[in-house]
């Protein structure tokens, strides 16, 4: 019994240490904890697509254009701070899509040394926060976690499982509910406005608009079976890719256009010309195009 007790105590004292010990307090610890490079190693296409996806830059902006620097900038926004010293997780409520790691694995000193970064105009540094392999596939794998838990340490999640697994961390890989789904990529990519904020903000929305308009018109395909066929990580668009993405565009987008040039009789010898112009755009998207 009194071992019990020892036990039980032991455990109290030990949940909050581990709980605190796991959360990063610099944006090196951040990174190397999420650190994906080695799957590199065995998973080595999938792993180049990666790399060219926004999803392995999602701090970065377009070409680069550290987008993020409002956040950190006095004044700039809603949400920046006065001091970047002064920036907390809170400050950037972007990580719940951009880098949802921070909101689970990192303290507020991560959010100091982003702000001071981004203002510093540091790109190396903001370019190592990224949406690795292990954020997919294990910190995103679970949206029922009253029923199925947490994502657990040391399994990979995906849409079948997998026994053994050869990686010296992740020697499992369970069946992820969702993986398969488009309500998977729906968690980042918006439902409509973030009303969850005490100052609400929007960004993405092209969940909503597959759910509400793609779906209801019909059209049963997921994100998966467009963007990820024979299991394609680059995900494309990539908007820095500027030949790519017109390629992509013009294969999706058809303009059909009618013309119909006349002359309106105003009153006797005095003739008008007129031109009435008929524009349909169609696209084979899921969803509206552009978004965000
Ligand atoms: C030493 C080699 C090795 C390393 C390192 C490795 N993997 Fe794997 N992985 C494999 C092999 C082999 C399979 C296929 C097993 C099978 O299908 O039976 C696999 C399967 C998977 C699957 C399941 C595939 C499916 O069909 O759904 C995922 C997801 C995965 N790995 C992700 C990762 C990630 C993420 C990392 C890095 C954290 C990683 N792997 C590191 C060898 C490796
Ligand atoms: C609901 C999830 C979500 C939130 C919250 C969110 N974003 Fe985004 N954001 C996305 C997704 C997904 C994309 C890319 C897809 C798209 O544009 O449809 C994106 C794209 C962007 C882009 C355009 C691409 C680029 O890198 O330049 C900018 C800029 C951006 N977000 C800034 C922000 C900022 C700043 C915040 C916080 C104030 C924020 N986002 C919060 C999901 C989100
Ligand atoms: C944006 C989220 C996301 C990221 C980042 C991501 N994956 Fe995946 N991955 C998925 C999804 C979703 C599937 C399942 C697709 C399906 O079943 O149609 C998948 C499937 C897989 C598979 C099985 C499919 C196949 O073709 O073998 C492997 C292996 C895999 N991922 C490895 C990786 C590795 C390695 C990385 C990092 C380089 C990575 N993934 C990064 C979302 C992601
Ligand atoms: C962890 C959140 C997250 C998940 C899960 C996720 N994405 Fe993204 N995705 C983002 C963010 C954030 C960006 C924008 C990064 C940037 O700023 O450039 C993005 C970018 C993209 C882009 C590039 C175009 C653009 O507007 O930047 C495509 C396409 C995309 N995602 C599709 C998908 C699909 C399909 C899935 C599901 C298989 C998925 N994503 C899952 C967060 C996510
Ligand atoms: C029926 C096929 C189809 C489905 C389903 C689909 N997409 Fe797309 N998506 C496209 C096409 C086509 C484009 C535009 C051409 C291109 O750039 O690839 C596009 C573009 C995008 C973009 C870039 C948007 C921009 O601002 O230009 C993102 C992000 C994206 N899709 C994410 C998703 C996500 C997330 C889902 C699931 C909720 C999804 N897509 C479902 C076909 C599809």
């Amino acid at each position: 019994m009194r071992f019990l007790k020892l036990i039980l105590i032991l455990l109290f004292m030990a949940v909050p240490l581990i709980a605190s010990a796991e959360k990063a307090k610099t944006i090196d610890e951040l990174a190397k904890m999420y650190d994906s490079s080695r799957c590199k190693e065995c998973h080595e296409s999938i792993y180049k697509q990666w790399e060219n996806s926004h999803h392995a830059r999602p701090l970065m902006g377009v070409k680069g254009g550290l987008m993020l620097t409002p956040l950190a900038t006095k004044g700039a926004t809603a949400f920046s701070p006065d001091d970047p010293k002064k920036a907390t997780i809170k400050n950037f409520p972007c990580f719940k899509c951009h880098l949802p790691q921070a909101i689970t694995s990192a303290e507020d000193s991560v959010a100091v040394e982003l702000a001071e970064a981004l203002l510093a105009k540091d790109s190396t540094k903001v370019a190592k926060l990224q949406i690795t392999c292990i954020v997919c596939h294990n910190t995103k794998a679970i949206i029922h976690k009253r029923e199925l838990g947490e994502p657990k340490a040391g399994v990979l999640y995906s849409s079948k499982a997998v026994d053994s697994h050869p990686d010296g961390i992740f020697k499992k890989v369970e069946k992820s509910a969702i993986m398969k789904d488009s309500v998977y990529c729906g968690q980042c990519h918006g439902l409509g406005p973030n009303l969850e904020f005490d100052q609400a903000f929007q960004c993405a929305n092209l969940y909503g608009s597959y759910l509400h308009s793609y779906i209801p018109s019909g059209a049963s395909q997921t994100c998966m079976d467009c963007h990820m066929q024979k299991g394609d990580h680059l995900i494309a668009p990539n908007f820095n890719d500027d030949k790519g993405t017109s390629e992509l565009l013009a294969k999706a987008i058809s303009l059909d256009v009618q013309t119909l040039g006349y002359e309106w009789l105003l009153k006797a010898g005095t003739y008008v010309p007129k031109v009435v112009v008929n524009t349909k755009i169609t696209t084979t998207a899921g969803h509206r195009i552009p978004d965000g």
